[in-house]
């Protein structure tokens, strides 16, 4: 046997052994806190005055995504999903707030993980002043988690000169350091219970390492069939570290190959013909639930988006495990998943 597959499978039966419905961060996070596997994403979807799904995708609260935001995310609370994915560039946090109050549960039932940047400018003092705004925007007193949401940030104007692109002070580590410094403040206060970073790559971590910083508790990167590949030696040094690597995109967004990019994927991960037939295997099973179980076996989370109720069915763990009996019987049969899956080549 390979000896890359020796130690997944080393790792997967780790994994087997621990299931659970929650993973327990560590590094800059509460004591014992606990993050729900699954979440629902709250970005993307879709523009009123076009179908959901349309092309181009609206990410804009502005542009009139918010009913739809609304719509899932109270249907994903009201199902028994507990945690939420949400990110200040996705400008639906005023909608994720409204839902979040007009679902009745108690606020510490939610698990709401929210990102600053992306678009926005980073650095210290423009990462304290946008995370309050978030606060205020989504009428909330904390957070359970909050991730800076890409290592680089192209907006400018920005009060730090060391994040402004635009000008020759910019320095792209000094930047990243001076943000996480923001973050680090915002964990101690206690206005996010933990804190974490997205995008970031192993260089992006070794420097807070090396600047002997409290480590993020999440990771959130794009994890799916078809990159889990090339996301495997992030994915062992995050382990390594106490880092939670947590799946964007898990179903590699299928939705997007409707639209006409050349330069996207021509096949979609749920019809990838070894999922299939692993499938087949599990029914009454999706292609959806292996993914997101493949996932959960391997240690990480994730959290799709979805607009129906009966794929949130699906992904709400008490259901997902009972469905296809995840636990412990069928770590043997997803040993073969893990391993076809990761001498899968995608599609050109
Ligand atoms: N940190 C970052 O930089 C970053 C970047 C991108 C995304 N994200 C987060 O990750 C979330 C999810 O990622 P994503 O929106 O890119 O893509 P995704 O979750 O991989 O794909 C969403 C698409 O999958 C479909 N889908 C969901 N469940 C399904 C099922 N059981 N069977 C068939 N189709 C299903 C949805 O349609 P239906 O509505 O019909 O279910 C939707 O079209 C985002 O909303 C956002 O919160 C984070």
């Amino acid at each position: 046997m390979h000896p890359i597959s020796v130690s997944i499978l080393i790792s997967y039966i780790v994994a087997c052994s621990a299931q659970d419905q929650y993973v327990v961060l560590k590094n800059a996070a509460s004591p014992g806190q606990r993050m729900p596997a699954v979440g629902l994403g709250t970005g993307g979807y879709g523009a009123t005055h076009n179908s959901y799904g349309s092309y181009p995708e609206c990410w804009m609260e502005i542009a009139g995504c918010g009913n739809y935001t609304i719509t899932a995310v109270k249907t994903w609370l009201n199902l028994g999903g507990r945690r939420l994915d949400a990110a200040d560039s996705y400008d639906t946090q005023f909608s994720v707030g409204v839902a979040m109050a007009q679902s009745g549960l108690p606020r510490e039932e939610i698990f709401l993980l929210q990102k600053t940047g992306n678009w926005n400018p980073m650095g210290y003092e423009d990462t304290l002043s946008q995370f309050d705004f978030l606060l205020q925007q989504m009428n909330v007193s904390y957070v359970d988690i909050t991730l800076n949401h890409w290592p680089t940030s192209p907006a400018s104007p920005t009060v730090d000169p060391l994040c402004d692109p635009k000008k020759s002070s910019y320095d792209e580590k000094g930047c990243r350091l001076s943000t996480w410094k923001a973050y680090v403040e915002i964990w101690k206060a206690g206005k996010s219970l933990a804190i974490g970073v997205a995008n970031y790559n192993i260089s992006h971590l070794q420097e807070i390492i090396d600047a002997k910083m409290p480590l993020p508790a999440v990771n959130q990167v794009p994890m799916h069939l078809y990159n889990a590949q090339s996301q495997m030696e992030l994915l062992a040094f995050c382990k390594l570290n106490n880092i939670v690597l947590l799946s964007y995109s898990p179903l590699g967004i299928p939705d997007w190959h409707k639209f006409p990019i050349s330069h996207l994927p021509a096949a979609s991960t749920l019809s990838d013909p070894v999922l299939l037939s692993i499938t087949a295997a599990h029914a009454p099973a999706t292609p959806a639930q292996i993914i997101l179980a493949w996932l959960w076996a391997l240690g990480v989370p994730s959290n799709p988006r979805s607009m129906s109720a009966t794929h949130m069915v699906g992904y709400i763990y008490r259901t997902f495990s009972s469905v296809y009996g995840l636990r412990h019987s069928t770590c043997d049969t997803h040993s073969q998943l893990l391993i076809s899956l990761y001498f899968f080549h995608p599609p050109g």
